[in-house]
């Protein structure tokens, strides 16, 4: 029964609407929780009885621009752990500490990303809540991530989401910086904290290991500048490049209706640069960057590589994880658009398979 299988699916932390499409890796999972054997359908090549038009050409990837274009950026540094241990408060520590006082009405902007200079070396953050509701999110997010602090309370220890979160960056096998916060507290036990990273496959520094642990504290400031310092130093270490001249490409880490301004994403810029005017494909809906602005709110025109700004211009609002792609004219976009949702409803249509196999489950 369709409530059955939604129950399932929460436990695999997937939380879907009773005729919503899962991933085919989650079908099988769940597959398997009944005792049933997955095997996926193959499509028939060629588009079956509908006649191909020339399709538009979908932009090529990030990883093929050559190697004389690129150039150095800022790396992408996600925060990520469990709820209330100090993420926000840890970079609005970063950013107060760099804005200049005229400029301290930024602050209360509420983009998840910002863009700081550390002594010359350019930085981008991105901010994750902490709710197991975010999981998915979350994973998408780690795929921008050049660096993951994980951030753990000194006080609280690895909690659920922390072991999400160091799952996460060892799978996407990014490098880890542990953040143990709260320091200042006075039930702080950051040598517990450590040992528990032990128990997560995590061999901190002081422990003849490879993983940088930093005791911090947002609300003194403890050890920040030693974090930054960790955070500028793996930066160099990964030599991030990107070509700032390639066909724009941004991923969407935020999406949500503003009064006044519509559909608007916080997107981060992953190749080429960002421009007002500039047509664009995002998911399956065309777009033209109406105006952009960056993480004080302020309006700017241009936005190069690992640079997040808010992107006002969507036709309808975006999912976070889809990819903003420039495209040439917005006819181009349009044509792509109409080629991508045509291609989502020939999807849907095989749908109903679902709701058979509903029907197979309550026989039974
Ligand atoms: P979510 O976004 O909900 O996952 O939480 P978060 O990880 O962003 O935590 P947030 O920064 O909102 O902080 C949670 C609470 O902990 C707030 O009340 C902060 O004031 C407090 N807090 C954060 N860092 C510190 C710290 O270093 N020391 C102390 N004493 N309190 C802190
Ligand atoms: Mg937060």
């Amino acid at each position: 029964k369709s409530f059955q299988l939604m129950a399932d699916l929460i436990k695999l932390e997937v939380f879907v609407a009773p005729h919503q499409a899962i991933e085919p890796e989650i079908a099988e999972k769940l597959c398997e929780m009944h005792g049933f054997v997955f095997e996926r359908e193959k499509r028939e090549k060629g588009g079956g009885v509908h006649k191909e038009k020339k399709k538009v050409k979908e932009p090529k990837a990030v990883e093929h621009e050559p190697e004389e274009k690129l150039e150095y950026r800022a790396p992408i540094i996600t925060f990520m752990g469990h709820v209330d241990h100090g993420k926000t408060s840890l970079l609005d520590y970063v950013r107060k500490s760099r804005v200049t006082k005229g400029e301290a009405g930024g602050i209360t902007q509420h983009i998840g990303a910002y863009h700081v200079d550390h002594h010359g070396h350019p930085i981008s953050f991105i901010d994750t809540p902490g709710h197991s509701i975010f999981t998915e999110m979350r994973a998408r997010g780690a795929d921008v991530t050049d660096i993951v602090v994980l951030v753990i309370a000194a006080d609280d220890g690895i909690m659920p989401q922390t072991k999400e979160a160091i799952e996460h960056a060892k799978k996407s096998e990014k490098t880890i910086i542990v953040a143990i916060n709260k320091c200042d507290m006075p039930g702080a036990d950051p040598m517990r904290v450590k040992t528990q990273l032990m128990e997560h496959g995590l061999q901190p520094v002081d422990f003849g290991g490879e993983t940088e642990c930093v005791e911090v504290s947002a609300v003194t400031g403890q050890g920040m500048e030693d974090l930054l310092e960790l955070m500028a130093l793996q930066a160099e270490v990964l030599e991030l490049k990107a070509n700032p001249r390639a066909n724009a490409r941004a991923a969407v880490i935020e999406a949500s209706v503003q009064p006044g301004k519509g559909p608007t994403a916080t997107v981060i810029v992953r190749a080429g640069t960002l421009k007002t005017g500039m047509p664009f494909i995002c998911g399956p809906y065309a777009g033209k960057v109406k105006s952009m602005f960056n993480d004080l709110g302020e309006p700017v025109k241009e936005a190069g590589p690992a640079i997040p700004v808010e992107v006002i211009g969507f036709a309808e609002l975006p999912h976070v994880g889809d990819e903003l792609v420039q495209m040439k004219t917005e006819k181009a976009s349009k044509k792509l658009s109409e080629e991508r949702l045509q291609a989502k409803r020939n999807d849907r249509l095989q749908r109903p398979k679902m709701s058979r196999m509903e029907d197979l489950m309550s026989m039974v």
